[in-house]
């Protein structure tokens, strides 16, 4: 596991936004949720002017103005200070009302961009091992022959979409970004070996880099 210890949030996300600005990726998918709120944040003062493609990975099947949404989320850090005309925002539109037309409305608009296998797509976890919207037991971690997919999450009781797992799996590159005590225990099992984790899933065996707090470290991590 190619794991990188941080001893500041500060220094972890400063090396995950220097990673990918480095990286000169193209096309970057975000996962939503807290952990990666503030590297967005770093990335919207740095944003090139090339050509940009940024993609939600999942979203919450919620308005883009509701507070957990995703998009929402990464405009008011990414896009805080605008998006540059040369970058293009691929986001799930749930203003449709609809989960199903959500996803065949992202995809085709995935179509339509001409895009193909991500640069590099950015991940969080949750700590029952879920990524993306991709949570233990749902058949939306079985979907192989979509780029996204609708799934009604029971624990949460809320309809999610989101990229899938070939998708992710085919990016050159996954940032895992890991923070804070409660990630520990699944990131240890996940280190060791467990599959049975959607993010073991997503991530193993493809070059993955995971950015980590001393907090969520493994044990026995140097
Ligand atoms: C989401 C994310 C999700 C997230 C994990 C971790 O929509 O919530 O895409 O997969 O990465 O739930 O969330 P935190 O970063 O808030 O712990």
């Amino acid at each position: 596991m190619n794991l990188r210890i941080f001893d500041s949030t500060d220094e972890l996300m400063s090396a995950a936004a220097r990673t990918i600005v480095e990286s000169h990726a193209r096309t970057v998918a975000l996962s939503g949720g807290s952990t990666p709120q503030p590297l967005y944040t770093l990335l919207g003062q740095q944003l090139c002017d090339e050509q940009m493609t940024w993609v939600v990975v999942d979203e919450r099947y919620v308005p883009v103005d509701d507070p957990q949404s995703n998009a929402g989320m990464i405009n008011q850090t990414l896009f805080r200070n605008g998006m540059p005309p040369s970058h293009r925002f691929l986001r799930f539109h749930t203003e449709l009302a609809d989960p199903q037309k959500t996803v065949e409305t992202f995809e085709a608009e995935w179509r339509a961009y001409g895009l193909d296998n991500l640069d590099v797509v950015i991940l969080g976890v949750g700590d029952d091992g879920h990524t993306a919207s991709l949570f233990p037991g749902t058949p939306a971690l079985q979907v192989e022959d979509r780029i996204a997919t609708a799934v009604f999450v029971e624990k949460l009781a809320m309809w999610r979409v989101t990229i899938t797992k070939p998708v992710i799996r085919a990016a050159k590159l996954r940032i895992v970004l890991v923070t804070g005590a409660s990630k520990r225990e699944v990131l240890t099992k996940v280190r060791d070996g467990a599959t049975e984790y959607p993010i073991a899933q997503a991530t193993q065996g493809v070059e993955t880099w995971w950015f980590v707090d001393r907090a969520a470290a493994p044990a026995s991590t140097p």
